[in-house]
């Protein structure tokens, strides 16, 4: 028998093989001596050439242009050894052949994670080589073109906070300890979706334990096999910035583009996404504004970005990587649920880091989402990481008492390196050991960010602490050789979050407030972190405020589902501080975010209890407002009997003419156009009872002219309202 590399002609050696397979598969050859020992050389050897057999044919098949032969016959050879890579090879590139390069890419994680398990090895290089030509693939038949049109990620400086490194897969993976089996889940979803069946993958587990450095030996893997790598981290005090985790990934991708790329990419969808990401309205020039209904505007926008991803992934496969999604806006994680539902058909894989403890995030994507579990390092991979820091025989003892918590052990590791004489005893002692080193300055600097947040701007740190910015820069570029920080894109951050935590927890309290006073101070332009600083110090009052304020930022930006979160906290904030006023504008606010988010009994009980809550405070004018609300949409979608929306627009008309506010008296008559809201909801349909005659006269007559007649027409009613069925009765 020749061998597949034997110069023959195809058909010839095919048709030697195939009568060569026939003799020698399992069941003719020896199958009357089953158990007998002698024959297991003898059977070894059969097997030997069976495989070759299996290989000559494969190869001629797929030679011949019959790819579902090759691919069956790969197939049984790999059924017998499943460790075959010629096999693989074979099976591979049929698929390949036969456009289902989804199977292709399987079996190339199948068998990269059965090589890891069973013998710690990689495939050989010839299967890697194989495997990218097929991710990169773009048409069945198009091996080893790889389409690079689009500049890698990280290849400009994009100013993004967190632009995509070009991580180096090799750096990702060096270092990267007892890790195969999530490893292997990862790739294998990462897998399916260059091959074009998207998905969402969680990498779940408590802090510290190795998800970011697991996500991103993925990322490091898909970006050398050539895919579009975005990243991007949630922050906790982001939340009312719609989608931002989302701009920010998307950012090298936009900025990597020309405009007429990018105004091609987008078509229609070009407005919306202008609006969303700044930087992609510099390049498009201005777009007509969208007065559509708030509900319509956000439902817009997810489409644009949509839109944006699947063009992008119609190129190269897309990695989107977003961590610590528990920190996450609920805009954001509605938007990774909106992807899982829509991506159908898109080379593209969104994976997110979520710790184990925010349960609630795992639950909202639980049914679009896989997950990985990343538990504690096992005894052999604490091992490696100690004998690797010559520590061998502290091994045991650190396994012990860090129970396989990976930064512990890292930490642990790294004081001793250090000049520890034992391990610390806890995580926070090691992190506090590790600061004290490096200086009084530094170490000042350190726990100043701490309070500050996990991004450490030397800028701010060096306002904070009353020193020039270069000086904050030198300390902070000692921590980040002592590795307590990282580099991330303009800033450093801390290295991880337990790191800031250990060093906040260890910081006595009342330095800790006296820092967290003058951050409050600093902030005032981002009323989320401010409210955080106030609230840690116990000035209610002030976070009450900032609270209120990020609930307004929020929800004109379409985040309605946090605006409303926000103004819960500003209402609970303002009750402690004894606060009525700052109280019921956070309840009408809220109101006005369920009614954006069609939660029409939970806005009505909003303005009702604000309108209450302001005429407790003396403050007629929000009161006034709260019963427009009371006379509006609202109630007429939740079917509110005619007379109830009559006599609050009754009273806040009083309450208008007794302001003297003619402003607002004419729109309680004609409730149109509201200053304080988006021209989002300023434009949708309302519904208005007639101009005429005055007072609550005038309110009576409206009704005989039919406008309750209208509340039952639901076609004026706006969109959500008509989706939920309101109004119909
Ligand atoms: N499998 C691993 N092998 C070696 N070091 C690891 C491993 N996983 C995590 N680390 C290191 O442990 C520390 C904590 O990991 P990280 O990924 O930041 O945790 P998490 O994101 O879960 O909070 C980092 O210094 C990281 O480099
Ligand atoms: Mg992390």
């Amino acid at each position: 028998m020749r061998n597949e590399s034997s110069g023959g002609h195809p058909r010839w050696a095919g048709t030697a093989a195939e009568r060569a397979v026939e003799l020698l598969s399992p069941g003719t050859a020896l199958a009357e001596e089953p158990y007998a020992a002698w024959a297991e050389p003898a059977r070894q050897e059969l097997r030997g050439l069976l495989r070759r057999a299996r290989h000559v044919l494969a190869g001629a098949a797929q030679a011949t242009g019959d790819a579902d032969l090759a691919a069956r016959v790969a197939a049984d050879a790999i059924a017998d050894d499943p460790l075959d890579e010629g096999a693989h090879r074979l099976f591979m590139s049929a698929c390949a052949a036969a456009g289902e390069r989804a199977k292709a890419l399987e079996a190339y994680a199948r068998l990269s994670s059965r090589l890891a398990e069973e013998l710690g090895t990689d495939p050989a290089p010839d299967t890697q080589d194989l495997y990218l030509a097929i991710l990169r693939q773009r048409r069945p038949g198009d091996l080893g073109r790889p389409d690079g049109e689009l500049a890698r990620p990280g290849a400009r400086d994009t100013g993004s906070r967190y632009p995509a490194r070009a991580p180096d897969a090799t750096a990702a993976l060096r270092g990267l300890v007892g890790r195969d089996r999530e490893l292997a889940e990862l790739t294998a979803a990462w897998v399916k979706a260059a091959g074009g069946e998207p998905g969402v993958v969680l990498v779940v587990g408590e802090a510290g334990i190795g998800k970011t450095r697991l996500a991103e030996a993925l990322a490091a893997e898909a970006a050398s096999a050539g895919a579009m790598v975005l990243r991007s981290r949630c922050y906790e005090t982001e939340r009312s910035l719609f989608l931002q985790p989302v701009v920010e990934a998307l950012l090298p991708a936009v900025t990597g583009l020309a405009a007429v790329e990018l105004r091609q990419l987008l078509g229609d969808d070009a407005p919306p996404f202008a609006v969303l990401v700044p930087e992609a309205a510099a390049v498009l020039g201005p777009m007509p504004a969208d007065r559509a209904p708030v509900d319509m505007q956000r439902r817009r926008t997810f489409h644009s970005v949509l839109a944006f991803l699947r063009a992008l992934a119609a190129r190269n496969p897309v990695l989107l990587l977003v961590d610590d999604l528990q920190f996450a806006g609920q805009s954001t994680i509605e938007f990774v649920h909106y992807l899982g539902r829509h991506l159908r058909g898109a080379r593209m894989l969104t994976m997110a880091t979520v710790r184990a403890e925010n349960a609630d995030v795992g639950a909202a994507l639980a049914a679009v989402a896989g997950r990985v579990e990343v538990g504690p390092l096992g005894p052999e991979a604490v091992g490696q990481l100690a004998s690797r820091a010559g520590q061998a025989a502290l091994a045991d003892r650190i396994l012990r008492q860090a129970h396989g918590h990976t930064l512990f052990v890292v930490e642990v590791l790294q004081a001793l390196a250090e000049g520890d004489t034992g391990p610390p005893e806890s995580l926070r002692s090691a992190v506090q050991a590790r600061a004290r080193r490096l200086g009084t300055l530094a170490e000042q600097l350190l726990r100043m960010a701490a309070v500050l947040g996990a991004v450490v701007d030397p800028v701010m740190v060096a306002a904070m602490a009353g020193t020039p910015p270069a000086a904050a820069l030198t300390q902070c570029e000692l921590a980040l050789q002592a590795r307590l920080l990282v580099a991330a894109g303009r800033d450093f951050e801390f290295a991880n979050d337990l790191i800031r935590e250990a060093l906040y927890a260890t910081t006595p309290e009342p330095t800790r407030l006296a820092y967290h006073r003058r951050a409050a101070d600093l902030m005032t332009s981002q009323p989320e972190s401010l409210a955080r600083h106030a609230a840690a110090c116990g000035d209610w009052q002030r976070a009450a405020r900032a609270l209120l304020s990020a609930a307004g930022q929020a929800f004109r930006r379409f985040a309605v589902t946090d605006s409303a979160a926000l103004a819960t906290q500003a209402f609970e904030a303002a009750e402690r501080a004894g606060d009525p006023e700052v109280g019921a504008r956070a309840r009408v606010l809220r109101g006005r975010a369920h009614e954006a988010m069609a939660a029409l009994p939970a806005a009505l009980a909003d303005f009702s209890e604000g309108a209450a809550a302001a005429r407790a405070a003396g403050d007629r004018r929000l009161e006034m407002l709260a019963l427009r609300e009371l006379g509006g949409d609202v109630p007429v979608a939740s079917g509110m009997p005619i007379g109830y929306c009559e006599s609050h627009l009754a009273q806040g008309l009083r309450l208008a003419e007794l302001l003297g506010d003619q402003a607002a008296a004419a729109d309680l008559l004609a409730p149109g156009n509201r200053g304080d809201q988006p021209a989002a909801i300023r434009s949708r349909p309302r519904l208005r009872p007639a101009r005429s005659g005055s007072g609550p006269g005038r309110l009576r007559r409206a009704r005989t002219r039919g406008w309750p007649g209208r509340a039952q027409d639901r076609s004026c009613l706006p969109g959500p309202y008509r989706r939920a069925g309101y109004g119909a009765r």
